[in-house]
């Protein structure tokens, strides 16, 4: 996916929960990557990423529908590439 069309998926659909890469429902289950190691179910990948924002998870909303595949890759890329600064 490309990043850079990620990062503004990101801005306008996650940031409300996610800015930073942080969780304001779960604050333990962050975009970190030690977070996503730990917690995201597939583990720290992109695919991983993909599945959840398609189906969601608990209160976190389902994307799919609203979010065509390529935005949901494209912000998966950025949620990856991302973590793997540390958010800075
Ligand atoms: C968890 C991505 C939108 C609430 C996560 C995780 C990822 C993620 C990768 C796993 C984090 C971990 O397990 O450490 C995204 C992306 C979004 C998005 C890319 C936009 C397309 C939102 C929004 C909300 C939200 C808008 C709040 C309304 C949550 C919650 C969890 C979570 C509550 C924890 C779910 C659980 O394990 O019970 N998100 N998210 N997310 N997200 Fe999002």
């Amino acid at each position: 996916g490309d990043a850079g069309a990620g990062a503004s998926v990101f801005s306008g659909n996650c940031a409300a929960c996610h800015a930073g890469g942080q969780n304001v429902i779960m604050p333990e289950k962050t975009l970190q990557q030690d977070a996503l190691e730990e917690y995201l179910d597939g583990g720290f990948n992109e695919a991983a990423v993909i599945k959840q924002v398609t189906n969601g998870k608990n209160a976190m909303p389902a994307f799919g529908g609203r979010l065509s595949d390529d935005d949901i890759a494209n912000v998966a890329t950025y949620v990856i590439s991302t973590a793997k600064s540390g958010w800075d």
